[in-house]
């Protein structure tokens, strides 16, 4: 057999710059070029094309022996996955280029969620900074980052929408709004993958886990997932038809089944909604081992399901290897054609084409870039920037913070001095140890005048074998095994020469995230005990809460006078913190998911139904209405909401218009106050409730946001267009429908404390 080369191939491929052509051209050109690429490939390197094996602890050394060297050898390998630094990339890849027969370069991907060594704040705390700017150039910089160090495809973003904070992987997505999230799915795609996917920090975006894999019953990692279509429509797809809109190259199916068919063999989600009605034109990826997993979903064997994923329109097999292993005996069967095994190749060498790695298949192996252009000081200077944009101030009794540079503090709890819990989950290339804990934020910014007392207080959990389940990733919590009672003891005993306590607590890293699902999202009860006890001494308390999720913190919301929620804000958490806590950054993040008021509340969030017996507004219960006996309907802290240190009066809504008709536009606008003594940002919400539909609508749903920056004393107006396409939505038919009436507007600082006014809107 003919061997041909790279320099052949590449010669035979690339014979004009393609860089002169116009997009459309481009297209056309890949187009013809894996064509006659394709006319040259065996069946068996067509499928191998579609496999995607995860590297392992593949290296160097052993890539001349590994399995998976074979495999590349012998064209079966389309990309590999979880395989980091320029050495050992390049050397897979000369594998590739060198020893298989056609000389195809792989694909390199890795889950670059939030960061790739310089993290940022996990996605839900992100989310909260309301920013796109700022996100967007999060996913710049991962990308730079990334491709810097070999990597060229992102298995991000992550867009699953989720209403219940029991699932660990609430914290890799942005909350429970399907509206903020689409903007999120739009600008991290635009980030990583920018305007031409060819340029070397460029990398290609991945949206998943399409679908609704945020859904699932109970909270349960991987459960079963069950809605109507008009929900899927109107609540869930919208991200992640943002992120087709954006281009994203690539889709992940998700583990869960959607109408009671897995979704990586649901041919009406991956090809009629996928392709047909969005027009997505990259390719389908599935979940890790998905395929290999519809077995256990019961709907057949592995020939079965690898071929009822092809046919459903998925084009690449995640580590299972049932496509590498089946197809060839379901083509001879009949169950699958050619043609789509073609389509599927073509799909993946055309992301190949668009990354240039047929140019150079080393593009993005460059070892200067990767010692000049990772973790450093600048892009560490901005995650620290992006983290304080996340955190959330919950409670600021008596002005408790910002705290003076100046006394003693004490610095209290599990997460005090926890560098390596800093980055949270899904941060697989991040430096955990090199993160700036809280104690040394603090220390850089008070300096020597200041005295910091520490003492851990509590454990993360009591359960050591929970403990051990919650560390499985190596992100150690430092368990202390002596009593209880003598860990809180000795914290009580260092808090009595303080003037503040600062009581870091709340998850580890590893509480949220895959497999991380939790039955109660309370406090664990010994670091309540280590609270209550701490509230004794009658000393201010700030509770600088890191959480992977809402938690449902009842108890210390009514105790506790100061509350700053900080997720897990990425390397640079603890200077970020600093910043926030002393005041040199004013805190503006607002909440993208509901805080219940306990487990038993969720699911709960801002834009749910008013059902037929709904309680009146102000009221805590009726009999006969929808509500509980045991507490209120409303949550701890809404959608939306976050406090500053400065306080932001909202005047009346003015409308330019109460009757409005076919294509015109309303103008609503506020005048929005600083009445406080620091200059803040603020996030203006606007929502619109459908007051009469062919089928129910929600009480609001968020159509627009600005973040605005006001001085202390100034007073700005904040308008919002809102058009026809704003309150149009998915009707019975699933048709994208506007149906007029009244409708109501609302601007407000948070879900719930809003102005309103009715418009009527007709045809
Ligand atoms: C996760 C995906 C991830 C993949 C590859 C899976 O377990 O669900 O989100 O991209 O692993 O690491």
């Amino acid at each position: 057999m003919k061997k041909y080369t790279i320099p052949l191939l590449s010669a035979f491929l690339c014979s004009f710059p393609l860089c002169h052509l116009m997009a459309q051209t481009l297209d056309e050109s890949i187009g013809h070029k894996v064509d006659s690429l394709i006319a040259l490939m065996t069946l068996e390197e067509k499928i191998g094309q579609l496999n995607l094996p995860a590297a392992g602890d593949f290296t160097t050394g052993l890539a001349s022996s590994s399995d998976i060297a074979g495999k590349i050898k012998a064209g079966q390998v389309g990309g590999l996955f979880n395989i980091k630094t320029v050495d050992k990339i390049r050397d897979v890849q000369r594998v590739a280029v060198e020893e298989s027969r056609l000389g195809i370069p792989l694909l390199f991907g890795m889950d670059v969620i939030h960061g790739y060594e310089t993290i940022f704040p996990i996605p839900l705390g992100l989310s909260c900074s309301w920013d796109m700017d700022l996100i967007k150039k999060s996913a710049q910089m991962a990308a730079q980052e990334a491709s810097a160090d070999g990597i060229n495809w992102t298995f991000s973003p992550m867009t699953d929408i989720s209403r219940d904070p029991r699932w660990g992987r609430v914290s890799e997505g942005n909350g429970e709004d399907p509206y903020l999230a689409a903007q999120i799915a739009k600008a991290m795609v635009q980030g990583y993958q920018g305007e031409d996917l060819s340029l070397d920090h460029t990398i290609m975006a991945c949206v998943k886990h399409f679908a609704l894999y945020g859904a699932p019953e109970a909270g349960r990692d991987y459960n079963t997932v069950d809605m109507s279509r008009q929900r899927m429509y109107n609540e869930y797809f919208a991200p992640y038809k943002a992120a087709i809109d954006a281009g994203v190259g690539t889709v992940m199916t998700a583990f869960n089944e959607v109408e009671g068919i897995p979704a990586s063999g649901n041919r009406w989600l991956m090809t009629d909604v996928l392709r047909d009605q969005w027009g997505f034109d990259g390719f389908v990826v599935t979940d890790y081992t998905a395929i290999n997993e519809m077995i256990d979903h019961g709907v057949g064997d592995l020939k079965t399901v690898s071929s009822l994923a092809l046919n459903a329109g998925v084009e690449m097999d995640m580590v299972g290897e049932g496509f590498l292993t089946t197809l060839e005996k379901s083509l001879e069967e009949g169950s699958i054609t050619e043609a789509q095994i073609n389509r599927a190749c073509r799909l993946i060498l055309t992301a190949k084409f668009k990354l240039g790695l047929f140019d150079d298949p080393y593009r993005y192996c460059n070892p200067e870039r990767a010692k000049n252009e990772v973790f450093t000081a600048e892009n560490r200077q901005f995650a620290r920037q992006v983290a304080a944009q996340s955190f959330v101030l919950m409670k600021n009794e008596e002005k408790t913070l910002p705290l003076q540079k100046s006394g003693t503090i004490a610095l209290v709890g599990p997460m005090a001095d926890n560098a390596e819990n800093m980055t949270g989950t899904w941060s697989v290339a991040g430096r955990f140890e090199e993160s700036v804990s809280l104690m040394r934020g603090i220390q850089n910014a008070v300096g020597e005048g200041v005295k910091i007392v520490h003492a851990r207080g509590a454990n993360v959990v009591a359960d050591s074998l929970l403990e051990s389940r919650i560390s499985i990733f190596g992100k150690p919590t430092y368990r202390d095994n002596r009593p209880e009672e003598v860990l809180i003891r000795e914290a009580l005993e260092t808090v009595r020469q303080a003037d503040v306590i600062v009581a870091a607590m709340g998850e580890a890293a590893e509480m949220s995230g895959e497999s991380s699902s939790l039955s109660s999202i309370e406090l664990p009860e010994n670091q309540r005990r280590l609270l209550q006890e701490l509230k004794k001494t009658g000393k201010p308390i700030v509770l600088v809460l890191f959480a992977g999720r809402p938690l449902a913190i009842k108890w210390e919301s009514e105790n506790i006078p100061a509350i700053l929620n900080v997720w897990f804000g990425g390397s640079e958490a603890g200077d970020a913190i600093a910043d926030v806590l002393f005041g040199d950054v004013n805190p503006s993040g607002k909440l993208t998911a509901t805080f219940p008021q306990n487990t038993g509340q969720i699911p709960i969030y801002y834009n749910h139904k008013n059902t037929g017996r709904p309680l009146p507004e102000g009221e805590w219960f009726q009999k006969f209405r929808s509500n509980y006996l045991d507490i209120p309907n409303e949550p701890l802290y809404p959608f939306g909401y976050g406090l500053s240190y400065t306080e932001f009066e909202y005047g009346d809504l003015t409308l330019d218009s109460h009757e409005l008709q076919g294509d015109q536009t309303l103008s609503a606008s506020v005048s929005l106050t600083n009445k406080g003594g620091h200059d803040g940002a603020e996030v203006v919400q606007l929502y619109v409730r459908d007051l009469v539909g062919s089928i129910t609508r929600p009480v609001k749903e968020l159509k627009g946001f600005q973040k605005v920056f006001l001085k202390a004393g100034e007073t700005i107006e904040v308008s919002f267009e809102i058009g026809r396409e704003d309150l149009m939505f998915y009707n019975h038919s699933l048709e994208h429908v506007f149906e007029p009436g009244e409708f109501e507007i609302m601007i407000g600082g948070n879900s719930e404390d809003v102005v309103r006014q009715k418009i009527n809107w007709k045809d």
